[in-house]
């Protein structure tokens, strides 16, 4: 599906079908032509409320408010709807609050996330006959915008969603298609971008690396490790920003085996690991000037005769001994050496990424990252990129009473805390043990369990996997460039 920018006017415009937003519950605007005929079907104008007068090709949206985010709602849906008819094309005007490209941006998004259908493993499939989406500069209300700025947004936005989209496409992929190395390969496939390039560890490195924490994970996986190194590269960069992600291909929970219903979606553990690859990819694309990594830790938690076992003691790659208690908490436990590794690149700013604690979720619901760090400058920052994006997030606060609760009898700390209570936060601290002085200041930590994947749809999201972390640290980083 492609979107074309135009500045003639809609009537001049030829097209199939119209996608006409009903903006504030106002029936009285210009654009409704149907006003009699909406009444009729009961058309309340509500959010995610569609109607289809198939007759006249028109299209209504339900859309409460010119916010970013209920525009992007409403793109979705009308893709949605117009997923069931036969047109090829749609046109549709401007919705601008108050910044064009800010709207416009969100537009795109939304027909783009919208679009998105995941059919890897389906033999039949309902063909997609919309071909172009046409956008015309002619605005609904007040505020307009330039054919020019209208470009800028529209390449910005195809970027932003389309990186989200293939997080989602990796994620979704069955844990016996999508294994470390396959993540090495679709990484390795990044590395044809101009400023791309791409490193791929085996188990030999981790060993001379003493990544003993990352390696005890695997063990009892038939599937070797992987731990890729992504780098995009601009002249004159202007900061080093470093990504980590949690790449668990699966979680079984190993011999703390997961119960059968919380083993279902694991192959979702990968989340951060796709999130911080996509991210790299349309940083790239965005030809950003920033010197960006993206570290995966890719692995996965298996049961058999070697697997790692609560009890034992393992050396992480800076030196700390571990006590696992818990093969569940397997996450922390790749994350510390992948963080060890990545600090050796002196970054300027380290975010990392994992689908990392059920008890976020309970925590924060289904819909919401957990940001964790000590920098307050900088959670504030992600806090209004996300916001931008259409992400939720909510700070989760360490204190000094939960720090405790790592103290291991028999190492320098355990992988799990003494209490069931705080479990986001106390993974976090974990973290923070492999997080080097210099470096806790510049340093993130987003829990990504509850968006990552959802067994049922949201706004423009569909069940399964969505892309989360992507569109908020795009943003952000697009920030950065503005704040320079
Ligand atoms: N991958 C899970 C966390 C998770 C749970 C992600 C639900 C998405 C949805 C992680 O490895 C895990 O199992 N964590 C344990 C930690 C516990 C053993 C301290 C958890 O959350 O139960
Ligand atoms: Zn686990
Ligand atoms: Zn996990």
């Amino acid at each position: 599906m492609q979107i074309k920018t135009t500045d003639e006017i809609l009537d001049n415009i030829s097209a199939q079908a119209v996608i006409v937003f009903v903006v504030n519950k106002n029936f009285s605007h210009a654009w409704i032509k149907h006003k009699k005929a909406l009444e009729a079907l009961n058309f309340k104008g509500e959010s995610e409320e569609a109607a289809l007068l198939a007759e006249d090709g028109y299209i209504y949206i339900g859309c409460e408010n010119l916010e970013a985010d209920e525009l992007r709602i409403a793109a979705a849906k009308a893709v949605k709807t117009l997923r069931q008819t036969s047109y090829k094309s749609a046109k549709i005007g401007s919705y601008i609050e108050k910044d064009g490209v800010i709207s416009i941006g969100a537009l795109i998004e939304g027909f783009i996330l919208g679009s998105y259908e995941f059919t890897k493993y389906k033999s039949k499939t309902e063909p997609f006959n919309l071909e172009e989406i046409i956008v015309s500069t002619q605005s609904y209300s007040q505020n307009a915008i330039s054919l020019e700025k209208m470009r800028y947004a529209k390449n910005n936005a195809l970027i932003i969603a389309n990186a989200a989209n293939w997080a989602k496409e990796i994620v979704n992929t069955a844990p016996y298609d999508y294994t470390p190395v396959q993540m090495a390969g679709d990484a390795q496939k990044l590395a044809s971008m101009d400023g791309v390039t791409c490193k791929v560890f085996d188990e030999k490195f981790l060993e001379e690396q003493k990544m003993g924490a990352f390696l005890a994970v695997n063990r009892a996986s038939v599937h070797p490790p992987r731990l890729i190194h992504l780098t995009y590269m601009p002249k004159n960069p202007k900061k080093r920003v470093v990504f980590v992600g949690k790449g668990l291909t699966y979680d079984s929970g190993g011999l703390s085996l997961k119960p059968s219903d919380y083993m279902i979606t694991m192959k979702a553990d990968k989340s951060g690991g796709a999130a911080v690859m996509a991210i790299l990819k349309g940083a790239a694309e965005l030809k950003l000037p920033f010197e960006i990594h993206a570290i995966v830790g890719a692995a996965e938690n298996m049961i058999g005769g070697n697997a790692y076992k609560p009890d034992d003691v393992l050396t992480a790659k800076n030196g700390k001994t571990i006590e696992v208690r818990n093969t569940d908490a397997e996450g922390r436990l790749v994350l510390a050496d992948c963080l060890c590794y990545a600090q050796e690149l002196k970054p300027d700013i380290l975010i990392d990424m994992a689908t990392l604690t059920g008890a976020c979720v309970v925590a924060l619901g289904e819909y919401t990252t957990g940001v964790m760090g000590y920098n307050d400058k900088l959670k504030h920052e992600l806090y209004r990129a996300a916001t931008q994006s259409g992400e939720l997030v909510n700070a989760l606060s360490f204190n000094r009473y939960l720090k405790k609760l790592l103290k291991s009898a028999v190492a320098d700390i355990s992988n799990i805390s003494s209490s069931r209570y705080g479990g986001a936060i106390t993974a976090a601290l974990f973290l923070d043990n492999f997080i080097e002085e210099p470096y806790k200041d510049k340093w993130l930590h987003l829990d990504i369990a509850g968006p990552a994947y959802t067994e049922k749809e949201w706004g423009y999201n569909q069940s399964g996997a969505s892309g989360a972390g992507v569109r908020m640290n795009l943003y952000w980083l697009i920030n950065q460039k503005g704040d320079e």
